[in-house]
């Protein structure tokens, strides 16, 4: 198969969809690769190391588009790139179609083959997500010990303390994968870390691999409101799949925390646990409530886009290998996974979550695939 990546388009996004090392497998696995010039850039891969491991570098997206039968992208596609989809080819992203219906409209009108990298789903887990959790999870703290700090509106303390002075207190609210990476490096710095979750069993588990400076607990109003009042940075990492976040922390709440203490809601993408949080981006990461700062970034892997890029070609080099072996029909008949990644096939709206978010037709991925020639 002819596989194009492009190169991103939206706002400060460095990330690129497929490593030269990925290019390599990939060309080792018979297909074509056709890189967008300077697609990798952002991430510091040079177009010389894509060529040098069999990739073609064409000049600029329409050429891409043009050509390869399959897509591959970060992001989802902007209106720019809607006219350049043709009728077939096969696009495979983070689409997140239920937060927009104009986009899903576009989608589904290309009549193309579009497959998203967040609904792929094996044993109930979506591990195409899990790089970004990981990332945002690690990152969430270096953006903590930042905003801690006395220039940038902190209480100025240190994470991890010094000897004869105490540590930070973290506070950890839902300990997925955000929460549990977020813990590991919160602890692995020296501070003192509480982890909230109403998961027994991911408690348990948690404990058996958490060092001795975290300390789950069961998330309960009084003992949060007990964790508020001692932390000097607060961690947002709950989920409820399909749903907006819970929000556990309200803006009274903020009056019994100390001030220039920091917030870093991780969770703003799916409408953030705590109610004063808003979405912010990296160019104006933070604002201040009731005197608490808070980090509010909605795409934070966005910030370390070498990692990230890295990460998130890790996850998605085999799936996008098994989808070009197979090709979209025969990819939705045989992998499952691969089948729940369909989201719009051949014209016809694929995903459940999404046509249930806008009241639109439903076709099974194996029907719509059926309609591929
Ligand atoms: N801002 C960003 O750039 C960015 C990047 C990656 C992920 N995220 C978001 O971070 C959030 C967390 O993602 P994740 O991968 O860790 O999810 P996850 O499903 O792995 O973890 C969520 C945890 O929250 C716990 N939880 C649910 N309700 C709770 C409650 N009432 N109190 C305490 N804990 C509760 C669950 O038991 C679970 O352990 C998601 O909203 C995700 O979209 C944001």
């Amino acid at each position: 198969m002819k596989i194009g990546v492009v190169k991103e388009i939206k706002n400060h996004e460095y990330r690129v969809a497929l490593t030269p090392a990925g290019a390599d497998e990939l060309v080792r696995g018979g297909h074509e690769v056709l890189v967008q010039a300077s697609a990798g850039e952002g991430s510091g891969l040079a177009d010389a190391s894509y060529e040098a491991a069999g990739a073609r570098i064409v000049s600029d997206a329409g050429g891409v588009f043009g050509e390869a039968e399959m897509i591959l992208k970060v992001k989802e596609p902007l209106e720019a790139e809607w006219a350049l989809m043709r009728k077939g080819q096969v696009m495979f992203t983070y689409l997140h179609l239920a937060a927009d219906r104009k986009l899903t409209d576009a989608v589904v009108a290309t009549s193309s083959h579009a497959f998203a990298y967040e609904t792929l789903e094996v044993d109930r887990k979506l591990p195409l997500l899990e790089p970004m959790s990981e990332v945002a999870g690690r990152l969430s703290i270096q953006a903590g010990a930042k905003y801690l700090e006395r220039p940038a509106g902190g209480t100025g303390i240190l994470l991890g303390g010094v000897p004869g002075v105490a540590p930070a207190h973290v506070l950890v609210l839902g300990g997925g994968v955000v929460g549990t990476n977020a813990a590991r490096m919160a602890a692995g710095l020296g501070a003192n870390v509480s982890i909230l979750d109403i998961s027994l069993d991911r408690m348990q588990y948690l404990d058996e691999i958490l060092p001795p400076n975290c300390t789950t607990l069961y998330n309960t109003r009084m003992t949060l409101h007990e964790e508020l009042a001692k932390a000097d940075l607060v961690v947002g990492a709950v989920l409820i799949p399909g749903a907006a976040a819970p929000k556990l922390v309200s803006r009274e709440d903020l009056a019994t925390m100390k001030p220039g203490s920091v917030i870093c809601d991780v969770a703003v993408d799916q409408g953030g646990c705590v109610e004063t949080c808003k979405p912010t981006t990296h160019e104006e990461p933070t604002f201040v409530v009731d005197g608490v700062v808070h980090y509010c970034v909605a795409n934070m892997p966005g910030a370390v886009p070498r990692t990230s890029t890295f990460a998130l070609t890790n996850a998605t080099l085999p799936w996008v290998r098994r989808l070009a072996d197979l090709g979209p029909a025969r990819a939705i008949h045989q992998s499952p996974p691969l089948a729940k990644a369909a989201n719009a096939i051949a014209g016809r709206l694929t995903c459940q979550a999404v046509a249930e978010a806008f009241d639109m037709n439903f076709h099974p991925p194996e029907e719509a695939a059926a309609a591929i020639d």
